[in-house]
């Protein structure tokens, strides 16, 4: 019966939808992208300020925001990752971001406002030719150098890699580290990104 059938192949729809998810979800690919907080689509293209809420932001965790058309990375740094950082400045091209890439109140390895090493704000474009690179957290990941690899993000469009700082490793097409947009901390949990923090 033709109705048997429509239902049938809906059936495998589902069922195939389902699995796709279930196998993103596997990998822990899956990036939440925050956009319930932003302003309209006109102040956004004037290029107005968005918040981002970082309380529900588990270890390890990256969301993205939309910021003038452009995707942020907000990642929570574990403890460890954090601690690793100093083990990749003689992997990576500019460790204490001499170059401008980052507003002078961001500082240190980590890239932060001081006290927030924890989270980790980053423009999500490749410095090479703006592709988003890919967050790739796995410490050991055998496709990234094996051991070498402390976590980080992978531009898949020509190789590029950078640590957990968002610090360009040396060797690969991306000529700096990717930027630090401005941002300031409304509270401990909730900043506003495009507006700097005040001295
Ligand atoms: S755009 Fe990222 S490596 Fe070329």
């Amino acid at each position: 019966m033709s109705n048997d059938g429509v239902n049938e192949g809906r059936r495998r729809f589902l069922t195939a939808a389902t699995s796709v998810v279930g196998a993103v979800g596997a990998v822990g690919a899956a990036v939440p992208f925050v956009g319930s907080w932003n302003p309209s689509a006109k102040a956004k293209a004037a290029g107005a300020p968005v918040k981002a809420n970082l309380a529900n932001i588990e270890p390890g965790q990256m969301i993205v925001v939309e910021w003038r058309g452009k995707p942020v990375y907000v990642v929570r740094r574990t403890a460890e990752s954090i601690a690793n950082l100093e083990k990749m400045n003689d992997k990576v091209r500019d460790p204490e971001s001499n170059e401008p890439q980052q507003p002078e109140y961001v500082k240190g390895v980590g890239r932060t406002i001081p006290g927030k090493e924890e989270f980790v704000i980053l423009l999500g474009l490749c410095t090479h030719l703006g592709c988003a690179p890919m967050y790739r957290p796995e410490v050991g990941a055998a496709d990234l150098g094996g051991a070498e690899w402390l976590g980080g993000f992978f531009c898949p469009c020509h190789g590029s890699k950078f640590d957990l700082a968002g610090r360009v490793l040396k060797g690969v097409p991306a000529p700096i580290n990717l930027e630090v947009p401005p941002h300031t901390y409304d509270t401990d949990t909730v900043i506003t990104i495009g507006v700097d923090q005040e001295a």
